[in-house]
Protein backbone atom coordinates (compact mmCIF):
# COMPACT_ATOMS: atom_id res chain seq x y z
CA UNK A 1 0.00 0.00 0.00
CA UNK A 2 0.90 3.47 -0.92
CA UNK A 3 0.80 6.36 1.07
CA UNK A 4 0.51 6.99 4.75
CA UNK A 5 -2.87 8.15 5.09
CA UNK A 6 -4.45 5.83 2.43
CA UNK A 7 -8.10 4.50 3.47
CA UNK A 8 -11.11 3.53 1.22
CA UNK A 9 -12.69 5.50 -0.97
CA UNK A 10 -16.40 4.77 0.02
CA UNK A 11 -18.11 2.29 2.33
CA UNK A 12 -20.01 0.92 -0.69
CA UNK A 13 -15.97 0.42 -2.23
CA UNK A 14 -15.10 -0.71 1.36
CA UNK A 15 -17.89 -3.51 1.58
CA UNK A 16 -17.30 -4.77 -2.50
CA UNK A 17 -13.80 -4.64 -1.74
CA UNK A 18 -14.53 -6.76 1.58
CA UNK A 19 -16.54 -9.06 -0.57
CA UNK A 20 -14.79 -9.35 -3.22
CA UNK A 21 -11.96 -10.98 -0.77
CA UNK A 22 -14.25 -13.33 0.56
CA UNK A 23 -16.29 -14.72 -2.28
CA UNK A 24 -13.93 -15.99 -4.82
CA UNK A 25 -12.82 -19.51 -6.30
CA UNK A 26 -13.43 -21.09 -2.81
CA UNK A 27 -17.09 -20.63 -3.37
CA UNK A 28 -17.44 -21.78 -6.62
CA UNK A 29 -14.82 -24.23 -7.12
CA UNK A 30 -13.41 -25.42 -3.18
CA UNK A 31 -17.24 -25.75 -1.85
CA UNK A 32 -18.57 -28.35 -4.41
CA UNK A 33 -15.39 -30.01 -3.56
CA UNK A 34 -14.79 -30.51 -0.48
CA UNK A 35 -18.35 -30.79 0.25
CA UNK A 36 -18.74 -34.24 -1.86
CA UNK A 37 -15.37 -35.32 -0.72
CA UNK A 38 -16.76 -35.13 3.14
CA UNK A 39 -19.96 -36.78 2.61
CA UNK A 40 -22.40 -34.14 0.83
CA UNK A 41 -24.91 -34.01 3.13
CA UNK A 42 -22.72 -35.07 5.84
CA UNK A 43 -20.66 -32.53 5.28
CA UNK A 44 -23.19 -29.66 5.67
CA UNK A 45 -24.20 -29.88 9.06
CA UNK A 46 -20.65 -29.32 10.44
CA UNK A 47 -20.22 -26.47 7.88
CA UNK A 48 -23.38 -24.40 8.97
CA UNK A 49 -22.39 -24.84 12.67
CA UNK A 50 -18.58 -24.31 12.15
CA UNK A 51 -20.02 -20.75 10.26
CA UNK A 52 -22.39 -19.97 13.04
CA UNK A 53 -20.49 -20.19 16.23
CA UNK A 54 -16.61 -19.74 14.51
CA UNK A 55 -16.91 -18.49 11.13
CA UNK A 56 -19.12 -15.09 12.47
CA UNK A 57 -16.89 -14.51 15.92
CA UNK A 58 -13.95 -14.45 13.91
CA UNK A 59 -14.72 -12.13 11.22
CA UNK A 60 -16.40 -9.61 14.43
CA UNK A 61 -12.56 -10.36 15.63
CA UNK A 62 -10.52 -9.59 12.72
CA UNK A 63 -12.35 -6.74 11.48
CA UNK A 64 -12.20 -5.21 15.10
CA UNK A 65 -8.38 -6.04 15.37
CA UNK A 66 -7.42 -4.63 12.54
CA UNK A 67 -8.94 -1.25 12.82
CA UNK A 68 -7.50 -1.17 16.08
CA UNK A 69 -4.17 -2.12 15.23
CA UNK A 70 -5.23 0.74 11.92
CA UNK A 71 -5.49 3.01 14.96
CA UNK A 72 -1.89 2.73 16.23
CA UNK A 73 -0.27 3.38 12.43
CA UNK A 74 -0.37 -0.53 11.68
CA UNK A 75 -1.48 -2.51 8.23
CA UNK A 76 -0.11 -5.62 9.02
CA UNK A 77 -0.83 -8.69 11.08
CA UNK A 78 2.47 -9.06 12.77
CA UNK A 79 2.50 -5.32 13.98
CA UNK A 80 -1.60 -5.25 15.00
CA UNK A 81 -1.65 -8.15 17.14
CA UNK A 82 1.16 -6.80 18.75
CA UNK A 83 0.02 -3.54 19.50
CA UNK A 84 -2.98 -6.02 21.51
CA UNK A 85 -0.80 -7.82 23.81
CA UNK A 86 3.08 -7.55 24.92
CA UNK A 87 5.13 -10.05 23.97
CA UNK A 88 7.06 -11.07 20.53
CA UNK A 89 5.31 -14.25 20.32
CA UNK A 90 2.48 -12.69 18.53
CA UNK A 91 4.56 -11.00 16.43
CA UNK A 92 5.77 -14.23 15.01
CA UNK A 93 2.62 -15.69 14.97
CA UNK A 94 1.51 -12.80 12.64
CA UNK A 95 4.50 -13.88 10.34
CA UNK A 96 2.71 -17.40 10.71
CA UNK A 97 -0.32 -15.83 8.64
CA UNK A 98 2.10 -14.15 6.31
CA UNK A 99 3.56 -16.96 5.14
CA UNK A 100 -0.04 -19.21 4.86
CA UNK A 101 -0.73 -15.87 2.82
CA UNK A 102 2.13 -16.93 0.34
CA UNK A 103 1.39 -20.49 0.58
CA UNK A 104 -2.36 -19.99 -0.25
CA UNK A 105 -1.57 -17.35 -2.96
CA UNK A 106 1.01 -19.41 -4.50
CA UNK A 107 -1.39 -21.84 -5.68
CA UNK A 108 -4.98 -19.90 -6.06
CA UNK A 109 -3.60 -17.73 -8.45
CA UNK A 110 -2.53 -21.32 -10.27
CA UNK A 111 -6.54 -21.74 -10.65
CA UNK A 112 -6.77 -17.69 -11.16
CA UNK A 113 -4.70 -18.55 -14.05
CA UNK A 114 -6.47 -21.38 -15.59
CA UNK A 115 -9.18 -19.16 -15.97
CA UNK A 116 -7.51 -16.66 -17.73
CA UNK A 117 -6.49 -19.20 -20.35
CA UNK A 118 -10.20 -20.58 -20.48
CA UNK A 119 -11.24 -17.25 -21.27
CA UNK A 120 -9.00 -17.39 -24.48
CA UNK A 121 -9.83 -20.83 -25.46
CA UNK A 122 -13.62 -20.06 -25.03
CA UNK A 123 -12.39 -16.91 -27.53
CA UNK A 124 -10.48 -18.83 -30.21
CA UNK A 125 -12.92 -22.10 -30.27
CA UNK A 126 -10.66 -24.75 -29.01
CA UNK A 127 -13.59 -26.29 -27.73
CA UNK A 128 -15.75 -26.42 -30.76
CA UNK A 129 -17.41 -29.35 -31.58
CA UNK A 130 -14.98 -31.41 -28.45
CA UNK A 131 -16.93 -33.80 -26.96
CA UNK A 132 -16.89 -34.54 -22.96
CA UNK A 133 -13.93 -36.64 -22.97
CA UNK A 134 -11.95 -34.46 -25.18
CA UNK A 135 -12.64 -31.17 -23.14
CA UNK A 136 -12.01 -33.51 -19.91
CA UNK A 137 -8.89 -35.01 -21.75
CA UNK A 138 -8.01 -31.09 -22.33
CA UNK A 139 -7.82 -30.35 -18.76
CA UNK A 140 -5.37 -33.15 -18.49
CA UNK A 141 -3.18 -32.06 -20.82
CA UNK A 142 -3.15 -28.46 -19.88
CA UNK A 143 -2.01 -29.74 -16.32
CA UNK A 144 0.54 -31.99 -17.06
CA UNK A 145 3.93 -30.25 -17.73
CA UNK A 146 5.86 -31.45 -20.87
CA UNK A 147 2.94 -32.71 -22.11
CA UNK A 148 1.16 -30.01 -23.47
CA UNK A 149 -0.22 -30.32 -26.74
CA UNK A 150 -2.91 -27.30 -26.69
CA UNK A 151 -0.73 -25.62 -29.42
CA UNK A 152 1.36 -23.23 -26.98
CA UNK A 153 4.54 -24.89 -24.91
CA UNK A 154 4.39 -24.48 -21.42
CA UNK A 155 0.87 -22.90 -21.68
CA UNK A 156 0.09 -23.09 -18.07
CA UNK A 157 3.24 -21.75 -16.97
CA UNK A 158 3.33 -18.79 -19.00
CA UNK A 159 -0.64 -18.10 -17.82
CA UNK A 160 0.38 -18.66 -13.85
CA UNK A 161 3.41 -16.15 -14.78
CA UNK A 162 0.67 -13.46 -16.46
CA UNK A 163 -1.53 -14.26 -13.78
CA UNK A 164 0.85 -13.35 -11.08
CA UNK A 165 2.16 -10.46 -12.92
CA UNK A 166 -1.08 -8.60 -13.48
CA UNK A 167 -2.12 -9.32 -9.97
CA UNK A 168 1.62 -7.32 -8.79
CA UNK A 169 0.50 -4.43 -10.81
CA UNK A 170 -2.23 -4.06 -9.40
CA UNK A 171 -1.25 -4.38 -5.78
CA UNK A 172 1.50 -1.98 -6.60
CA UNK A 173 -1.35 0.82 -7.37
CA UNK A 174 -2.46 0.08 -3.91
CA UNK A 175 -5.56 -0.02 -2.30
CA UNK A 176 -7.66 2.15 -4.90
CA UNK A 177 -6.56 -0.40 -7.44
CA UNK A 178 -8.42 -2.88 -5.56
CA UNK A 179 -11.10 -0.80 -4.69
CA UNK A 180 -11.90 -0.35 -8.55
CA UNK A 181 -11.50 -4.26 -9.67
CA UNK A 182 -13.98 -4.76 -6.40
CA UNK A 183 -16.32 -2.43 -8.14
CA UNK A 184 -16.74 -4.11 -11.48
CA UNK A 185 -15.63 -7.59 -10.26
CA UNK A 186 -18.32 -8.40 -7.77
CA UNK A 187 -21.71 -7.04 -9.30
CA UNK A 188 -20.46 -8.86 -12.59
CA UNK A 189 -19.93 -12.13 -10.48
CA UNK A 190 -23.50 -11.98 -8.66
CA UNK A 191 -25.54 -11.24 -12.60
CA UNK A 192 -23.62 -14.24 -14.43
CA UNK A 193 -23.48 -16.32 -11.32
CA UNK A 194 -27.39 -16.23 -11.36
CA UNK A 195 -27.73 -16.88 -14.65
CA UNK A 196 -26.10 -20.08 -14.18
CA UNK A 197 -27.57 -21.23 -11.29
CA UNK A 198 -31.04 -21.25 -13.30
CA UNK A 199 -29.73 -22.95 -15.45
CA UNK A 200 -28.07 -25.67 -13.34
CA UNK A 201 -31.61 -25.99 -11.71
CA UNK A 202 -33.16 -26.40 -14.69
CA UNK A 203 -31.10 -28.93 -15.92
CA UNK A 204 -33.26 -32.25 -15.37
CA UNK A 205 -34.16 -35.39 -17.14
CA UNK A 206 -35.04 -33.20 -20.27
CA UNK A 207 -31.98 -32.72 -22.91
CA UNK A 208 -29.10 -33.83 -21.03
CA UNK A 209 -30.51 -37.15 -20.10
CA UNK A 210 -30.18 -37.86 -23.94
CA UNK A 211 -26.69 -37.79 -23.96
CA UNK A 212 -26.52 -39.20 -20.52
CA UNK A 213 -28.71 -41.60 -19.99
CA UNK A 214 -28.03 -42.30 -16.35
CA UNK A 215 -27.37 -38.68 -15.42
CA UNK A 216 -29.26 -36.22 -13.65
CA UNK A 217 -28.80 -32.57 -12.04
CA UNK A 218 -30.71 -33.45 -9.21
CA UNK A 219 -28.73 -36.47 -8.08
CA UNK A 220 -25.89 -33.36 -7.77
CA UNK A 221 -28.40 -31.44 -5.07
CA UNK A 222 -29.63 -34.85 -3.41
CA UNK A 223 -26.78 -35.61 -2.72
CA UNK A 224 -25.18 -32.51 -1.92
CA UNK A 225 -28.37 -31.82 0.80
CA UNK A 226 -29.47 -34.85 2.46
CA UNK A 227 -27.95 -34.67 5.91
CA UNK A 228 -26.29 -37.34 7.43
CA UNK A 229 -25.62 -37.37 10.72
CA UNK A 230 -23.45 -40.20 11.36
CA UNK A 231 -20.27 -37.79 10.28
CA UNK A 232 -20.83 -35.41 13.45
CA UNK A 233 -18.49 -37.63 15.23
CA UNK A 234 -15.71 -37.48 12.42
CA UNK A 235 -13.50 -35.03 13.09
CA UNK A 236 -11.94 -35.35 9.45
CA UNK A 237 -15.74 -34.31 8.70
CA UNK A 238 -14.91 -31.12 10.96
CA UNK A 239 -11.60 -29.83 10.11
CA UNK A 240 -12.26 -29.70 6.58
CA UNK A 241 -15.69 -28.20 7.36
CA UNK A 242 -13.92 -25.42 10.00
CA UNK A 243 -11.06 -25.11 6.90
CA UNK A 244 -13.93 -24.15 4.22
CA UNK A 245 -15.44 -22.16 6.35
CA UNK A 246 -12.61 -20.20 7.30
CA UNK A 247 -10.90 -19.95 3.99
CA UNK A 248 -14.05 -19.03 1.84
CA UNK A 249 -14.94 -15.92 4.36
CA UNK A 250 -11.24 -14.95 4.23
CA UNK A 251 -10.56 -15.64 8.00
CA UNK A 252 -6.95 -17.11 9.55
CA UNK A 253 -4.42 -15.62 7.55
CA UNK A 254 -5.14 -11.53 8.18
CA UNK A 255 -6.16 -10.34 4.97
CA UNK A 256 -8.87 -9.07 6.82
CA UNK A 257 -7.14 -7.23 9.88
CA UNK A 258 -5.38 -5.55 6.95
CA UNK A 259 -8.14 -4.54 5.21
CA UNK A 260 -10.04 -3.18 8.09
CA UNK A 261 -6.41 -1.62 9.22
CA UNK A 262 -7.73 1.46 6.96
CA UNK A 263 -11.41 2.04 8.99
CA UNK A 264 -11.52 4.89 10.99
CA UNK A 265 -12.51 4.51 14.69
CA UNK A 266 -15.93 5.44 14.17
CA UNK A 267 -16.61 3.32 11.33
CA UNK A 268 -19.33 0.46 11.53
CA UNK A 269 -17.22 -2.81 11.27
CA UNK A 270 -20.49 -5.10 13.43
CA UNK A 271 -22.86 -4.51 10.21
CA UNK A 272 -20.25 -4.58 7.59
CA UNK A 273 -18.36 -7.77 8.92
CA UNK A 274 -22.30 -9.56 9.23
CA UNK A 275 -23.25 -8.45 5.41
CA UNK A 276 -20.11 -9.71 3.91
CA UNK A 277 -19.70 -13.01 5.96
CA UNK A 278 -23.77 -13.92 4.52
CA UNK A 279 -23.59 -12.19 1.32
CA UNK A 280 -20.60 -14.90 0.48
CA UNK A 281 -22.82 -17.62 2.24
CA UNK A 282 -25.18 -16.31 -0.19
CA UNK A 283 -23.12 -16.59 -3.24
CA UNK A 284 -21.90 -20.50 -1.38
CA UNK A 285 -24.54 -22.25 -0.54
CA UNK A 286 -26.78 -20.84 -3.24
CA UNK A 287 -25.08 -20.00 -6.70
CA UNK A 288 -22.07 -22.37 -5.55
CA UNK A 289 -24.05 -25.92 -5.13
CA UNK A 290 -26.42 -24.97 -7.86
CA UNK A 291 -23.78 -24.46 -10.44
CA UNK A 292 -20.78 -27.13 -10.85
CA UNK A 293 -22.08 -29.98 -9.04
CA UNK A 294 -25.60 -30.57 -10.67
CA UNK A 295 -24.02 -29.23 -14.35
CA UNK A 296 -21.60 -32.03 -13.59
CA UNK A 297 -23.94 -34.38 -12.77
CA UNK A 298 -26.51 -33.89 -15.17
CA UNK A 299 -24.45 -34.27 -18.11
CA UNK A 300 -21.81 -36.82 -16.40
CA UNK A 301 -23.44 -38.63 -13.38
CA UNK A 302 -22.96 -38.45 -9.88
CA UNK A 303 -20.42 -41.42 -9.99
CA UNK A 304 -18.06 -38.96 -12.41
CA UNK A 305 -18.20 -36.66 -9.23
CA UNK A 306 -17.86 -38.94 -6.72
CA UNK A 307 -14.64 -39.90 -8.38
CA UNK A 308 -13.45 -36.93 -9.93
CA UNK A 309 -14.54 -34.16 -7.35
CA UNK A 310 -11.21 -31.54 -7.63
CA UNK A 311 -10.71 -28.41 -8.00
CA UNK A 312 -10.59 -29.00 -12.06
CA UNK A 313 -14.31 -30.13 -12.51
CA UNK A 314 -15.23 -27.08 -12.88
CA UNK A 315 -12.89 -26.74 -15.52
CA UNK A 316 -13.56 -30.32 -17.07
CA UNK A 317 -17.55 -30.06 -17.14
CA UNK A 318 -18.53 -26.33 -18.39
CA UNK A 319 -17.23 -26.27 -21.87
CA UNK A 320 -19.06 -28.63 -22.79
CA UNK A 321 -22.14 -27.43 -21.63
CA UNK A 322 -21.40 -24.10 -23.23
CA UNK A 323 -20.98 -26.60 -26.14
CA UNK A 324 -24.87 -27.31 -26.06
CA UNK A 325 -25.72 -23.69 -26.28
CA UNK A 326 -24.01 -23.64 -29.60
CA UNK A 327 -22.51 -20.85 -31.55
CA UNK A 328 -21.69 -17.17 -30.19
CA UNK A 329 -23.42 -17.83 -27.15
CA UNK A 330 -21.63 -20.95 -26.42
CA UNK A 331 -18.34 -18.52 -26.77
CA UNK A 332 -19.91 -15.77 -24.95
CA UNK A 333 -21.04 -18.03 -22.05
CA UNK A 334 -17.73 -19.37 -22.19
CA UNK A 335 -15.76 -16.22 -21.54
CA UNK A 336 -18.56 -14.66 -18.60
CA UNK A 337 -18.60 -18.28 -16.75
CA UNK A 338 -14.81 -18.33 -16.97
CA UNK A 339 -14.41 -14.58 -16.85
CA UNK A 340 -16.49 -13.97 -13.64
CA UNK A 341 -14.65 -16.36 -11.89
CA UNK A 342 -11.29 -14.98 -12.96
CA UNK A 343 -12.89 -11.61 -11.43
CA UNK A 344 -13.94 -13.87 -8.19
CA UNK A 345 -10.08 -14.83 -8.11
CA UNK A 346 -8.46 -11.67 -8.42
CA UNK A 347 -10.65 -9.75 -5.51
CA UNK A 348 -9.11 -12.47 -3.28
CA UNK A 349 -5.82 -13.08 -4.55
CA UNK A 350 -5.12 -9.62 -4.51
CA UNK A 351 -6.19 -9.31 -1.05
CA UNK A 352 -3.32 -12.09 -0.10
CA UNK A 353 -1.27 -10.01 -1.21
CA UNK A 354 -1.92 -7.16 1.61
CA UNK A 355 -0.26 -8.96 4.86
CA UNK A 356 3.17 -9.06 3.18
CA UNK A 357 3.21 -5.74 1.49
CA UNK A 358 1.65 -4.36 4.77
CA UNK A 359 4.46 -5.93 6.96
CA UNK A 360 7.34 -4.80 4.68
CA UNK A 361 5.90 -1.35 5.22
CA UNK A 362 5.53 -1.59 8.45
CA UNK A 363 8.71 -3.01 9.44
CA UNK A 364 11.17 -1.57 6.47
CA UNK A 365 9.12 1.48 5.42
CA UNK A 366 9.07 -0.22 1.59
CA UNK A 367 6.62 1.29 -0.45
CA UNK A 368 3.55 -0.11 -1.95
CA UNK A 369 5.60 -1.25 -5.08
CA UNK A 370 8.46 -2.90 -3.59
CA UNK A 371 6.38 -4.45 -1.47
CA UNK A 372 4.27 -5.41 -4.52
CA UNK A 373 7.00 -6.84 -6.50
CA UNK A 374 8.55 -8.92 -3.76
CA UNK A 375 4.93 -10.79 -2.82
CA UNK A 376 4.86 -11.70 -6.68
CA UNK A 377 8.67 -12.90 -6.88
CA UNK A 378 7.94 -14.77 -3.30
CA UNK A 379 4.72 -16.43 -4.92
CA UNK A 380 6.08 -17.78 -7.58
CA UNK A 381 9.00 -19.69 -6.66
CA UNK A 382 6.48 -21.38 -3.82
CA UNK A 383 3.88 -21.65 -6.33
CA UNK A 384 6.11 -23.06 -9.00
CA UNK A 385 6.32 -27.16 -7.38
CA UNK A 386 2.19 -27.20 -7.56
CA UNK A 387 2.29 -25.65 -11.44
CA UNK A 388 4.95 -28.47 -12.67
CA UNK A 389 3.68 -31.36 -10.17
CA UNK A 390 0.26 -30.79 -9.88
CA UNK A 391 -0.82 -33.94 -11.09
CA UNK A 392 1.63 -35.76 -8.71
CA UNK A 393 -0.88 -34.37 -5.85
CA UNK A 394 1.16 -31.59 -4.54
CA UNK A 395 -1.22 -29.64 -4.73
CA UNK A 396 -3.80 -31.30 -2.67
CA UNK A 397 -1.21 -30.81 -0.44
CA UNK A 398 -0.59 -27.29 -0.11
CA UNK A 399 -4.42 -26.60 0.35
CA UNK A 400 -4.35 -29.04 2.87
CA UNK A 401 -1.84 -27.64 4.86
CA UNK A 402 -1.90 -23.86 4.28
CA UNK A 403 -5.45 -24.03 2.80
CA UNK A 404 -6.96 -25.80 5.90
CA UNK A 405 -4.71 -26.27 8.64
CA UNK A 406 -2.49 -23.00 8.96
CA UNK A 407 -6.42 -21.73 8.97
CA UNK A 408 -7.36 -23.24 11.66
CA UNK A 409 -4.56 -22.97 13.89
CA UNK A 410 -4.40 -19.13 13.61
CA UNK A 411 -7.93 -18.64 14.04
CA UNK A 412 -7.31 -20.33 17.31
CA UNK A 413 -4.35 -18.39 18.45
CA UNK A 414 -5.81 -15.60 17.33
CA UNK A 415 -9.12 -16.01 19.05
CA UNK A 416 -7.12 -16.73 22.43
CA UNK A 417 -5.78 -13.62 22.09
CA UNK A 418 -8.76 -11.59 21.46
CA UNK A 419 -10.83 -13.25 24.24
CA UNK A 420 -8.33 -14.23 27.12
CA UNK A 421 -5.19 -11.71 26.65
CA UNK A 422 -6.60 -8.32 24.92
CA UNK A 423 -9.51 -8.98 27.11
CA UNK A 424 -13.24 -10.03 25.76
CA UNK A 425 -14.19 -6.93 27.75
CA UNK A 426 -12.01 -4.98 25.54
CA UNK A 427 -12.66 -7.04 22.82
CA UNK A 428 -16.12 -6.46 22.80
CA UNK A 429 -16.39 -2.89 23.38
CA UNK A 430 -14.22 -2.52 20.43
CA UNK A 431 -16.57 -4.66 18.53
CA UNK A 432 -19.37 -2.54 19.55
CA UNK A 433 -17.83 0.96 18.94
CA UNK A 434 -19.47 2.30 16.06
CA UNK A 435 -21.85 -0.59 15.17
CA UNK A 436 -24.79 0.40 13.14
CA UNK A 437 -26.51 -2.90 14.66
CA UNK A 438 -26.35 -4.07 18.20
CA UNK A 439 -24.51 -7.43 18.38
CA UNK A 440 -26.49 -10.17 20.16
CA UNK A 441 -24.60 -10.60 23.23
CA UNK A 442 -24.42 -14.13 22.75
CA UNK A 443 -21.41 -13.53 20.54
CA UNK A 444 -19.86 -12.28 23.49
CA UNK A 445 -20.26 -15.39 25.33
CA UNK A 446 -19.49 -17.45 22.58
CA UNK A 447 -16.28 -15.72 21.37
CA UNK A 448 -14.93 -16.76 25.25
CA UNK A 449 -15.96 -20.01 25.50
CA UNK A 450 -17.46 -22.18 22.29
CA UNK A 451 -15.33 -20.56 19.60
CA UNK A 452 -11.78 -21.69 21.12
CA UNK A 453 -13.27 -24.81 22.41
CA UNK A 454 -14.65 -25.85 19.36
CA UNK A 455 -11.63 -24.60 17.56
CA UNK A 456 -9.39 -26.30 19.98
CA UNK A 457 -10.95 -29.83 19.71
CA UNK A 458 -10.79 -29.44 16.05
CA UNK A 459 -7.36 -29.06 15.36
CA UNK A 460 -6.68 -31.56 18.62
CA UNK A 461 -8.86 -34.69 16.84
CA UNK A 462 -7.68 -33.77 14.21
CA UNK A 463 -3.83 -34.74 14.80
CA UNK A 464 -3.99 -38.44 13.73
CA UNK A 465 -5.55 -36.80 10.28
CA UNK A 466 -2.67 -34.74 10.11
CA UNK A 467 -0.26 -37.71 11.08
CA UNK A 468 -1.39 -40.41 8.37
CA UNK A 469 -1.15 -37.09 5.70
CA UNK A 470 2.41 -36.73 6.58
CA UNK A 471 3.19 -40.12 6.86
CA UNK A 472 1.02 -40.77 3.57
CA UNK A 473 -0.99 -42.97 5.12
CA UNK A 474 -4.13 -41.39 4.07
CA UNK A 475 -7.49 -42.61 3.81
CA UNK A 476 -9.73 -41.37 1.20
CA UNK A 477 -13.09 -39.99 2.78
CA UNK A 478 -14.64 -40.60 -0.72
CA UNK A 479 -14.43 -44.02 -1.36
CA UNK A 480 -16.13 -44.34 2.44
CA UNK A 481 -18.98 -41.62 1.94
CA UNK A 482 -19.63 -42.47 -1.81
CA UNK A 483 -20.35 -46.14 -0.46
CA UNK A 484 -22.53 -45.23 2.13
CA UNK A 485 -24.15 -43.28 -0.03
CA UNK A 486 -24.69 -45.72 -2.87
CA UNK A 487 -26.21 -48.57 -0.87
CA UNK A 488 -28.59 -46.00 0.99
CA UNK A 489 -29.80 -44.53 -2.00
CA UNK A 490 -29.57 -46.54 -4.63
CA UNK A 491 -29.45 -50.51 -3.84
CA UNK A 492 -32.68 -50.02 -1.83
CA UNK A 493 -34.32 -47.96 -5.28
CA UNK A 494 -33.01 -50.89 -7.15
CA UNK A 495 -31.38 -48.21 -9.64
CA UNK A 496 -28.22 -48.04 -9.37
CA UNK A 497 -25.83 -50.58 -6.96
CA UNK A 498 -22.25 -49.61 -6.61
CA UNK A 499 -19.32 -51.52 -5.44
CA UNK A 500 -16.22 -50.41 -4.48
CA UNK A 501 -13.81 -51.85 -6.92
CA UNK A 502 -9.96 -51.52 -5.97
CA UNK A 503 -9.20 -48.87 -2.69
CA UNK A 504 -5.42 -48.15 -2.12
CA UNK A 505 -3.97 -45.20 0.03
CA UNK A 506 -4.27 -42.75 -2.82
CA UNK A 507 -7.02 -43.43 -4.87
CA UNK A 508 -10.34 -45.35 -5.47
CA UNK A 509 -12.23 -47.07 -8.08
CA UNK A 510 -16.09 -47.50 -7.92
CA UNK A 511 -18.12 -49.51 -10.23
CA UNK A 512 -21.60 -49.18 -10.22
CA UNK A 513 -23.55 -51.49 -12.36
CA UNK A 514 -27.32 -49.48 -13.92
CA UNK A 515 -30.31 -51.92 -13.96
N1 LIG B 1 -12.17 -16.30 0.47
C1 LIG B 1 -11.51 -16.57 -0.75
C2 LIG B 1 -12.32 -17.56 -1.56
O1 LIG B 1 -13.30 -18.05 -1.14
C3 LIG B 1 -10.11 -17.06 -0.57
C4 LIG B 1 -9.30 -16.29 0.39
C5 LIG B 1 -8.83 -16.88 1.54
C6 LIG B 1 -8.98 -14.96 0.15
C7 LIG B 1 -8.10 -16.17 2.46
C8 LIG B 1 -8.25 -14.23 1.04
C9 LIG B 1 -7.80 -14.85 2.20
O2 LIG B 1 -11.97 -17.90 -2.63
NA1 LIG C 1 -15.43 -17.25 -0.32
Amino acid sequence: MSAKGESWGSRVGLILAMAGNAVGLGNFLRFPVQAVQNGGGAFIIPYLVCFLVMGIPLLFIEWSTGRYGGRYGNHSTPYILDTMAKGRIWKYIGVFGIFTNIAVASYYCYIESWTMSYVYHSIVGTFNELDQTQITDFFNRYTTIGKNTTGIPYESVIFYVVCLLLNTYILSKGLGGIEKVAKIGVPLLLLFGGILAVRGLTLGTDGASEMFPNANAWDGLNFLWTPQYDSLTNPKVWLAAAGQIFFTISVGMGTVHCYAAYLKSKDDIALNAVSAGFMNEFVEVVLGSLIVIPIAAGYLGLDWILQNASFGMAFQTMPYLFQQWGGVLATLAGVFWFGLLFFAGITSSLAMGTPWMGFMRDEFNWSGKKGAWSFGLIALIVGLPTVFFYNQGVFDEYDYWAGTVSLVVFAFLETVLFAWIFGIKKGWAEINMGADIKVPIIFKYMIVTVTPLLLGWVLFASIPDMFNKVTNKDTNNKEWFADAYYAENFDSEGKKSGVVEAVDDSSIKLSFTNE
